[in-house]
């Protein structure tokens, strides 16, 4: 039985299946720096955590080639139906979940993680970064873009990670429960119980610990606003 793309919950945001957040369909400057990169890079590239495909799309319009990944099959299934028979044959697809998904080594020219690891805890990130370093082809290029504790639901939490970065916390905008924030006795079905909102420091560090040269790692705003910390993104280069 095929499913139906959700209706936006508010303008150019549309809810995940999962309850892992949403789409954006407009699209933050390190994401928009993937596209420009995939389209010329030559190889094959890796959208993980793709969604509905706002990125993939993209980049099948200026005539790369996407192995589009999500641990959603449902939106899998959406994004290939969606896409226009022309490009069918640029298009892969994958249902899979970090840390556990795979890919042979030295498959892909870059790969865009875009809104997906501060769902994961520390353990999880950094073999997610491992994992993708070994994906790309030497020089390969990485684009991560993660939510900030400035961000969203979880904006009440941005003192209290102030103050555990500044004491030093490896997680510091690590949340243990998120249900109180959305005003709810238990998160929503799908949905964990924990978040990891992130910052470019911690962005950088992870990507340097991975064996990544680190280009840039910035806060950024949301959709096309450049001004804002309401994400983190950084640009890494396998070496
Ligand atoms: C907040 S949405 C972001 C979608 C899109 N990349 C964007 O930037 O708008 C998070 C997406 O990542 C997927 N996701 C979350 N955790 C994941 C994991 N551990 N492995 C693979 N996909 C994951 C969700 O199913 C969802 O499609």
């Amino acid at each position: 039985m095929s499913v139906d793309k959700p209706k936006p919950w508010m303008e150019g945001m549309i809810p995940t299946l999962n309850s892992r957040g949403f789409m954006s369909e407009t699209m933050d400057r390190f994401s928009m720096a993937f596209i420009d990169y995939a389209a010329i890079c030559g190889h094959e590239v890796l959208d993980m955590g793709c969604a509905y495909g706002v990125a993939t799309r993209e980049v099948l319009e200026r005539g790369g080639s996407v192995m589009a990944c999500d641990m959603e099959a449902g939106h899998v299934e959406i994004l290939a139906r969606e896409t226009p028979e022309e490009f069918r044959g640029r298009l892969r697809t994958s249902v899979g979940e970090l840390p556990a998904a795979d890919f042979p080594d030295g498959s892909f020219g870059a790969i865009l993680c875009s809104r997906v690891i501060h769902f994961l805890t520390g353990d999880q990130i950094r073999l997610s970064l491992e994992k993708m370093y070994r994906w790309l082809k030497p020089g390969g290029r990485l684009f991560l873009v993660a939510d900030t504790p400035y961000t969203g639901f979880w904006f009440s939490t941005a003192p209290e990670y102030e103050r555990r970065k500044a004491a030093g916390e490896e997680w510091p905008g690590f949340i243990d429960d998120i249900a109180p924030l959305l005003n709810r006795a238990a998160p929503p079905p799908g949905m964990l119980a924990f978040l990891n909102p992130l910052d470019p420091d911690i962005l950088r560090r992870e990507c340097e610990r991975a064996g990544f040269a680190v280009e840039e790692a910035a806060f950024t705003g949301r959709g096309g606003e450049p001004d804002g910390n309401q994400h983190a993104g950084v640009i890494a280069v396998r070496r």
